[in-house]
């Protein structure tokens, strides 16, 4: 969480106060409703669905694009696991593909990766760094692929002049509390396609028949569950919508003095970033010739009292600690589990089946940056990052 306070506490208060906590309240226009037109206005889409969390907005959006089992969805190795569970949820297979330097899904494996039954891809913006929307949308047209994009660590930021999460066929958001906007736990699916809405919107509620806005759905009533957000965190979620542009302008500040001050540094460069003036800003990377190189920096940072860390390290994000999927345990019932239930989809799981991914995580070096950091923390930081003597480490 970057900032919060008394604004979220009223809107709370005010919902509190007024009774109504449920998300639909007949004929009212209700929090949660506001907050939708406001967060589709605010990424530049026609429709956007509020959900309990980001892992709720990808598994409906998989079932807004209809997919199922026998369908293939590729996803990066390098990502939180509930990007390569939604495709399982929906009793699809995950496959996963090699991260390029920027640490985002590289273009060139997505494309070797491709077979016959690929449906989809879930480009990740992960850390808040835009994915090369271009080159993958590129590879998603010519293979007549669905692209879903997981903008839950990229609120806000944007390609190329577009939102992440309007380029794609549809996107998803999480508001959890590690976001860059939060309501402690939430999310969102967007999208112009007025289907992909539908089908999400029908998932995300078992009770969609019995709601007023009922007849205006154009598909056939199928089986959902329940996502739905409620007011009280809604309302919180419109302050924090708010404030969203004045977070990302903080952080992309801060992240730009970093990398001024530390480009053409030694022995390592900037991490490379798809579109810098898009990137959210909230994690600044550098690239080291060796994983030693890197470790070194890391423990020579803390030393001197500055946390830097490298996403190898961060364990949950690595395809390699994701058991489930290494495991082929894809449900809690065999009967539910796609990878015993899709005899044709021969995967060859190994902790060792994305290298690429592996070296780049082990060689780069993250430091988070911060909205209210004092300048001469920052200036402490580049400096402890120049002086850093990393050959007594390696
Ligand atoms: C890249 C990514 N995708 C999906 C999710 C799932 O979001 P949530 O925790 O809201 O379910 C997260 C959350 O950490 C995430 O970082």
């Amino acid at each position: 969480m970057y900032t919060m306070g008394s604004e979220e506490i009223d809107a709370v208060r005010r919902v509190i106060e007024s009774g109504m906590l449920f998300r639909y309240r007949g004929d009212e226009t209700s929090e949660t409703d506001y907050f939708e037109r406001e967060w589709a206005e605010k990424i530049g889409v026609a429709h956007a669905l509020a959900v309990t969390s980001g892992t709720a907005a990808l598994t409906c959006a998989l079932v807004g694009l209809n997919l199922g089992p026998g369908d293939e969805v590729i996803v990066p190795a390098y990502t939180w696991i509930a990007t390569a569970l939604a495709p399982l949820a929906v009793g699809a297979i995950p496959v996963l593909a090699e991260v390029d330097t920027s640490l985002t899904l590289d273009p060139a494996d997505v494309e070797r990766k491709i077979t016959p039954r690929t449906k989809a891809i879930i480009p990740v913006h992960m850390c808040g760094l835009p994915c090369n929307m271009t080159a993958l949308m590129d590879v998603a047209a010519r293979r007549g692929l669905r692209v879903v994009e997981d903008s839950c660590q990229a609120n806000g930021g944007s390609f190329q002049g577009r939102r992440l999460g309007s380029i794609g066929h549809v996107g998803c958001n999480s508001f959890n509390y590690f976001k860059i906007i939060t309501c402690g736990e939430g999310g969102a699916v967007v999208t112009n396609d007025m289907e992909i809405h539908q089908r999400a919107m029908m998932y995300h509620d078992a009770g969609i028949a019995f709601r007023p806005h009922a007849d205006q759905i154009q598909i056939p009533f199928f089986a959902g569950s329940n996502y739905r957000m409620n007011d009280i965190l809604s309302a919180i979620l419109r302050v924090q919508t708010r404030r969203l542009d004045g977070i990302l302008q903080a952080l992309r500040n801060e992240k730009q003095i970093l990398r001024e001050a530390l480009a053409g540094g030694s022995p390592f460069t900037l991490s490379p970033v798809n579109c810098p003036e898009g990137d959210c800003g909230t994690t600044f990377g550098m690239l080291f010739d060796s994983a030693d190189e890197a470790r070194a920096m890391v423990e020579n940072l803390a030393k001197r009292g500055v946390t830097a860390n490298r996403p190898i390290d961060t364990g949950r994000h690595v395809y390699t600690n994701w058991e489930p999927i290494i495991e082929r345990r894809g449900a809690h019932h065999p009967a539910r589990d796609p990878y015993q239930q899709s005899p044709g989809v021969a995967l060859n799981y190994a902790r060792d089946m994305c290298p690429k991914s592996l070296d780049y995580l082990a060689r780069t070096v993250f430091i988070a940056t911060s909205i209210n950091r004092p300048q001469d923390e920052l200036a402490r930081i580049v400096d402890e990052v120049k002086t850093a003597d990393l050959r007594r480490h390696t």
